[in-house]
């Protein structure tokens, strides 16, 4: 039985086992309606160029909208014997429409052909991909208005150091969400060319035209090099790249609310439905979401590693090593979604418990800084004044007390420049209100960037 696409070349069939082996239809066939929509181009292109006939391309595209059909409602019958989703989808055209369905390949190969689908696969997903970070940012700028002026402990060294504004530190996120989406467009802009007309590695001798093709693909224009646009995925690799980026942002917040919510920090509570009981523990709510999100972000940092490790030793033009490209991508774009969609919903879920943010916020001299800074405002060198403060908080941690504890009396002992006006440095609205430039804490500066990204985010 003659199944494959070239089996008069060779004499005995594959075992089952090497077919298993080398088959992809099963994890490619997801690219079906980007394989079709590429294929139509092609043929458009084939007809318009006189190459085949226009009845030739009538039928093309009656077999193809019929093909659309029977996978949408789930008759098509996918064989691994004929391994691929290329192969699938171009021998139930040939059963469909005949001679037209097997004029189809003409100038093209399954190199070109796999090399556009995934780009245009990819296209598609950076598109919504971008849409969902910018519904995380929304998210969290949302909850960033809230808490302009809710105060909280920032950390260095997980040490309190100063106060922050809740708000800001959400608009953390934000900034690292902003660099995930453009670095989501940058990378869009080398997925956006066309590899097809390549054909399997040299280009074809038909007359094609390459320009056409693209226009009717969107793509913003053609890779200009036959031997790389088979063999080239870089752009699968800077994607991953990107996506590791995303996770690592969204693995470093995850860490945070896992600590926010633990009973002994208690600054958040997540909505019951991201979280888990326990099995044996009846007392138990577990931050089930971004423990696991923080565990995924292994996976696709992985992905990564796998397309690069995939690349390293290919030498020109297409392997079918890169056969292997797919299933890390998808992964990544599956991993991606999914966790981009619950992150946004989850960050509306939050409680913010601002009296314990608060609290927290008053322990471990979070305004030494302030105290210093003032001395500094009074004339005091700032390495003076900073040997004075420290010589008060050593003093305030023997005593078991704040810095605002002490009498002005007693604050004068480290430097006489302290006067009254002193205490109002001292409080933690004082010292968030205080840092009021581009980028700084203060509830001001919070509501100036929140307009900021409000306005970027109009125009995704
Ligand atoms: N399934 C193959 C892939 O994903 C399609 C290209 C195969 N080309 C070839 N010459 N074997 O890369």
């Amino acid at each position: 039985k003659k199944s494959e696409a070239w089996s008069a070349r060779f004499s005995e069939p594959v075992s089952d086992l090497v077919k298993r082996y080398t088959a992809s239809v099963f994890f490619d066939k997801r690219l079906a309606a980007v394989d079709i929509q590429g294929s139509l181009a092609h043929a458009e292109m084939l007809a318009r160029q006189n190459i085949i006939s226009q009845s030739d391309l009538a039928a093309i595209q009656g077999g193809m909208q019929q093909i659309s059909t029977e996978i949408a409602d789930g008759s098509f019958a996918w064989l691994l014997d004929l391994e691929d989703v290329h192969l699938n989808i171009e021998k139930r055209l040939t059963e469909l429409v005949g001679d037209a369905g097997k004029r189809l390949h003409t100038g093209r190969s399954r190199n070109d052909q796999v090399a556009t689908d995934i780009r245009l696969y990819l296209r598609a997903a950076i598109d919504d991909l971008t849409l969902l970070l910018a519904e995380l940012r929304l998210a969290l700028v949302d909850l960033a208005e809230q808490h302009a002026e809710t105060i909280l402990p920032g950390f260095t060294h997980m040490q309190v150091a100063q106060p922050v504004t809740f708000g800001h530190h959400l608009l953390a996120y934000v900034e690292m969400f902003g660099r995930d989406a453009e670095r989501l467009a940058d990378c869009r802009k080398r997925v956006n060319r066309l590899p097809l007309g390549a054909a399997a590695l040299a280009g074809t001798t038909f007359p094609i035209d390459r320009e056409l093709v693209a226009q009717l693909l969107g793509f913003d224009e053609v890779c200009f090099n036959s031997l790389d646009a088979v063999s080239d995925r870089d752009f699968a690799i800077e994607f991953c790249a990107a996506a590791a980026l995303v996770m690592t942002h969204i693995s470093r917040m995850s860490e945070e609310l896992v600590i926010w919510m633990s009973p002994r920090v208690g600054f958040i509570d997540i909505a019951d439905r991201f979280c888990t009981g326990s099995s044996i523990m009846p007392q138990k709510k577990n931050p089930d979401v971004p423990e696991l999100a923080r565990g995924k972000t292994g996976r696709v940092t992985g992905h990564l590693m796998s397309l690069l490790t995939l690349m390293k030793g290919q030498p020109l033009a297409y392997n079918k090593d890169n056969q292997e490209d797919k299933e890390p991508l998808f992964d990544t774009v599956d991993t991606l979604t999914d966790t981009l969609r619950i992150f946004a919903d989850m960050a509306r879920g939050i409680t913010v418990k601002a009296d314990a943010m608060r609290a927290a916020a008053l322990q471990g001299y979070a305004t030494a800084t302030d105290l210093a800074d003032y001395l500094v405002k009074k004339g005091l060198p700032f390495r003076d004044a900073h040997e004075a403060v420290a010589h008060a908080v050593r003093i305030c941690v023997d005593k078991g007390c704040d810095l605002s504890d002490l009498t002005l009396d007693q604050l004068k002992a480290f430097s006489p420049l302290i006067e009254q006006d002193i205490y109002q440095v001292l409080t933690l609205e004082g010292s968030v209100a205080a840092r009021d430039h581009v980028g700084g804490t203060a509830p001001r500066q919070v509501r100036l960037a929140i307009a900021r990204v409000r306005a970027q985010l109009a125009d995704v």
